[in-house]
């Protein structure tokens, strides 16, 4: 007694300095939506600070010895509490009064022993209850009782070695019972009494030693639908015993996993005729015969389980009656002992005959001699069927293989792992609802003329990755244009760059994995016409000398047109170069992999168009720089990164910009402080990129744009000065023939005989004479040329100003003879000179013809006239000869300007 004291007061006083550290510190709970986890923080008690709110708290893996109801007052909304892997061993049934709205109570690994009348008196609203792996070792009296609302109760892992829960009738909404792994020897009719309201959907009592099942057992239950009995050791007998016990119940799913049933006779499931059991779970029973008719009692059944078993043969009569099974499962069915002929599993013809709905047939990893004529006929609904890892000897894949499938719908057909070397002509003929064929980890070396795939007209999916070697043709997929994913991974592909390209006939296609073949040699029509391509898979193979641009010829870009492309690998190929334009069609790119290969230095904008790019891999190159207009638009998008193991150049110039970009990105980067290291220069050899230090790349940033930007201004300004010195009157002048073109004075195109005269003359007064002397000759001698003469042509002496106006617009052209005195006639100065001009800015810069009698500098002409010898063409500009010997070239040079149209060109 006084010890027991002495560890009390002891426990006591010795947890006191800790209780008050845990209590006074803030709990580590994490509370989210009102679920409150507190595992794995060495708890003591319950925490007192949590929100009032809320409806799951989770204890488990503490060191609670109990829950004391007064702790859960606060938290009077939680619907689920989990205390689990504690050391509980005392439960209050005050604890449900505090907690009226519990669900769902988990205590399972604790210590409870003891569960009395009262323990859940007040959980009326629970629906699961877990008690597994505790003490409790008997039940005494109907503690489980007054719940009413319970549909799962677990008590697993105990010492209990009776059923009985009760002594009354109870749990009538009780549809999940486990009891596995206790101490349970028998069934009796008197120890499930208590479950007579009940409907069980799975009674779960496995990994308990039963050896009796006492008549009426399971007729005590209410409704049993589902019983598992794993891991029980029972014998054929035994198991023959259950199934008459099980008569007449309403049972469907039956679970005897890992039993001692050898053997099968035609009585073994006898007791199961008047059931509608429709899932049998027969795996790992070492079964060796299945008598026949042993499933003869079974018409309901619809999943049939015989994994891991030894079964020697199966007869056309040993599925005799499984009319309705849909899936049946003979995975390691068969007996694997010893290679020798005379041992290996024997399957008969016709054995499947009975299975006239089944849709899934597993018999992977056996070793059947091989496929008969009429091995599987009969089955009229098969869909799937996987033969991976089947045969000892399927060396050759004939036209009369797969007979035996001919009657069957099939959608999946896999052939992995069979050591298969040859696919003769028509081996798949009778197969043409196939969608998927899987041939790969097999030995197929040969040549595929296209034959092989006769008759395969739905197929999706041809898997050959893993084989020995497939030299193609560009016949090779002519067969099977609805293909949409093919997989030719390593297998020593041949010939891929014959013309037309083997794959051209596929126009579905849009997984293409050509990987691991070591191709060097490819063309630019290999993937040509591919639109519908999503995923293709070229890494580890020998393309570097494709993109170079030293290739004769060119690089090749076997890229083209895959529009649709949204995954790219190109890893392991030994590309140093990419050509800028390589990537420019793939719009949808999603993730590129350009890993392991040599690239150092990738051209501006090779990215441009890859802006959606989710992932990008560059990880073991040889990067130094990562630059703005390299990596701009790739980087937009990014989700994932890795350019891991390269070796960066810490300067300014190289990574400035990839260090700001990283410190500023939610792109998941992995390994960043690790695996991205400066490699030069040698000061920072070693050093993590990311704690590169970017200020003083900023600081001189600064700097040197205002240096550039002032120089610039500067420059422009000095420019601007220069222009406006000397070629202002240009620049204005062709700004007005802009702005007039732009408002829409649309350039006048008249017919020459629209015009009255061919120009109007523009002189001095006192170059009257001159003018009368040199014109008029000239309109005699050719009559359809007639000069508009102020003297002449207007009423004398009157110079109207509205009739000058409108004579000029009646003139073709407009002829200026220049000389001193006109410099310094006042009405030519102002009036005519101006309308002339806007004139020539309406019609053409070569309506004006300048005619100079005298040597007039520009500067002069300009200051008198506004006008500049620059302003026309050199044709419309004649000087007046010297001698007179010239004098026929002038008039020549005349001619040509006054007959040529008004255009500027
Ligand atoms: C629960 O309580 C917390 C504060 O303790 C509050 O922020 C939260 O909104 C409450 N949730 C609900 C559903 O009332
Ligand atoms: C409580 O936490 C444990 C460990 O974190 C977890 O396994 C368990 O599922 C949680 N319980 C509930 C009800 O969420
Ligand atoms: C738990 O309840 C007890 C009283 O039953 C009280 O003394 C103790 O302080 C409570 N602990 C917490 C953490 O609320
Ligand atoms: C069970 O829960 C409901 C609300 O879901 C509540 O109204 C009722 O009082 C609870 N029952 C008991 C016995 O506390
Ligand atoms: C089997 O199913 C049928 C129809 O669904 C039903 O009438 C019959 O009662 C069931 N038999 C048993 C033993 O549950
Ligand atoms: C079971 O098979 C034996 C022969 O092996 C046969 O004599 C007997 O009639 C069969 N029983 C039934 C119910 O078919
Ligand atoms: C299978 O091919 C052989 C020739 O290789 C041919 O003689 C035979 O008729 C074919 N069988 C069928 C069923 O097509
Ligand atoms: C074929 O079976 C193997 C082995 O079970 C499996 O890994 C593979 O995914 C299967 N192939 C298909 C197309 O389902």
């Amino acid at each position: 007694m006084s010890r027991d004291l002495f560890y009390r007061i002891y426990s006591f006083w010795g947890l006191l300095p800790f209780w008050i550290l845990c209590t006074s510190s803030t709990n580590k709970c994490t509370v989210r939506h009102e679920i409150a986890d507190c595992s794995h923080l060495k708890l003591t008690q319950i925490p007192d600070d949590l929100p009032t709110n809320i409806t799951v708290l989770n204890v488990t893996h503490n060191q609670l010895r109990r829950l004391p109801p007064a702790n859960f007052t606060r938290y009077s909304q939680l619907t689920i509490l989990d205390g689990g892997f504690n050391s509980i061993s005392k439960l209050e049934p005050e604890l449900c009064q505090s907690l009226p709205l519990l669900e769902i109570l988990n205590l399972q690994h604790n210590e409870l022993s003891q569960l009395s009348d009262k323990t859940f008196i007040f959980c009326m609203n629970l629906t699961e209850l877990h008690l597994m792996s505790n003490s409790i070792q008997k039940i005494q009296s109907n503690p489980f009782k007054s719940l009413k609302n319970l549909i799962k109760l677990d008590l697993a892992h105990n010492g209990l070695s009776s059923t009985k829960l009760g002594t009354q009738l109870q749990l009538e909404n009780l549809q999940e019972l486990l009891l596995s792994n206790n101490k349970i020897s028998a069934l009796r009719r008197e120890e499930l009494d208590f479950l007579g309201n009940s409907s069980l959907k799975r009674l779960e009592l496995s990994s308990n030693q039963i050896k009796e099942f006492s008549p009426g057992c399971f007729h005590a239950i209410g409704k049993l639908f589902g019983f598992s009995l794993n891991n029980a050791k029972l014998s054929p007998s035994l198991i023959e015993e259950l199934c008459l016990e099980l008569s007449n119940t309403s049972i469907q799913n039956l679970s005897l996993s890992n039993n001692q049933l050898y053997t099968t006779s035609n009585t073994t499931f006898v007791g199961l005729k008047q059931t509608n059991l429709t899932m049998l779970d027969l795996s790992h029973n070492s079964l060796s015969v299945i008598g026949n008719d042993s499933f003869a009692w079974l018409p309901h059944l619809e999943y049939l389980f015989l994994e891991y078993n030894n079964i020697q043969h199966l007869s056309s009569r040993s599925f005799y009656g499984l009319s309705n099974v849909r899936y049946l499962n003979l995975r390691r069915s068969f007996t694997k002992q010893s290679i020798s002929l005379a041992s290996l599993p024997k399957i008969d013809d016709f054995s499947f005959q009975w299975l006239k709905f089944l849709e899934y047939l597993n018999m992977e990893d056996n070793t059947f001699p091989g496929i008969k004529s009429n091995t599987f006929t009969g089955l009229t609904r098969l869909r799937c069927l996987s033969l991976s890892n089947s045969f000892s000897s399927l060396r050759t894949l004939t036209n009369e293989t797969f007979l035996s499938l001919a009657g069957s719908p099939l959608l999946i057909l896999n052939l992995t792992k069979n050591k298969i070397s040859k696919i003769e002509s028509g081996a798949f003929s009778w197969l043409g609802h196939l969608n998927v064929l899987d041939l790969g980890l097999n030995e197929i070396g040969q040549e595929l003329t296209g034959q092989e795939w006769r008759g395969l007209e739905n197929i999706v999916e041809i898997y050959l990755s893993y084989n020995k070697y497939l030299e193609l043709t560009s016949n090779s997929f002519a067969l099977v244009p609805s293909l949409q994913r093919l997989m030719l991974r390593r297998v020593a592909l041949k010939n891929v760059n014959s013309s037309p390209s083997p794959f051209h006939p596929l126009p579905n296609l849009t997984i293409l994995d050509l990987s691991n073949n070591n191709i060097a040699n490819i063309n630019d029509e290999l993937l040509k016409g591919l639109e519908k391509l999503e995923i293709l898979d070229l890494q580890h193979n020998n393309l570097a000398r494709l993109w170079k641009h030293a290739n004769p010829g060119g690089p090749i870009h076997f890229l083209k047109g895959l529009s649709h492309l949204h995954i790219l690998n190109l890893e392991s190929n030994g590309f140093d170069e990419v050509p800028a334009e390589v990537f420019k069609d793939l719009r949808e790119l999603k993730s590129i992999d350009l890993g392991l290969n040599n690239l150092n230095i990738l051209s501006p904008s090779v990215f441009d168009n890859q802006v959606s790019l989710k992932s990008l891999s560059l990880q073991k190159n040889l990067i130094t720089s990562v630059e703005k207009n390299v990596f701009g638009p790739a980087f937009k998008n990014l989700s994932n990164l890795d350019m891991s193991f390269n070796p960066f150049d810490c300067t300014c110039e190289s990574i400035a910009w990839f260090v700001t970009w990283i410190n500023n990105t939610h792109t998941n980067i992995s390994e960043l402080s690790s695996r991205y290291l400066c490699n030069t220069p040698p000061q920072y050899h070693g050093f993590p990129v990311m704690l590169f230090d970017i200020s003083p790349c900023k600081d001189s940033a600064p700097f040197e744009l205002l240096f550039m930007i002032n120089t610039s201004i500067l420059l422009i300004f000095i420019l601007l000065v220069l222009l406006i010195h000397f070629e202002g009157w240009k620049i204005s002048f062709y700004w007005n023939v802009s702005v007039h073109r732009v408002l829409g004075f649309k350039e006048i195109d008249r017919q020459p005989e629209q015009f009255e005269y061919a120009a109007y003359i523009i002189h001095a007064c006192k170059d009257r004479d001159w003018v009368w002397e040199h014109f008029s000759p000239m309109e005699e001698e050719d009559h359809t040329l007639r000069f508009c003469l102020e003297e002449r042509d207007f009423e004398a002496g009157v110079l109207e100003l509205e009739a000058i106006v409108n004579s000029i617009r009646r003139s073709r052209k407009i002829i200026f003879v220049i000389t001193q005195n006109l410099l310094k006639d006042p009405l030519c100065k102002r009036f005519k000179v101006h309308h002339a001009v806007q004139q020539a800015i309406e019609q053409s810069l070569d309506s004006i013809i300048l005619i100079f009698l005298e040597d007039i500098p520009d500067y002069k002409l300009n200051h008198a006239l506004c006008l500049r010898r620059g302003m026309f063409k050199s044709h419309c500009i004649l000087n007046w000869p010297v001698q007179k010997e010239r004098l026929n070239a002038f008039h020549h040079k005349l001619q040509v300007a006054l007959g040529s149209r008004n255009s500027v060109h």
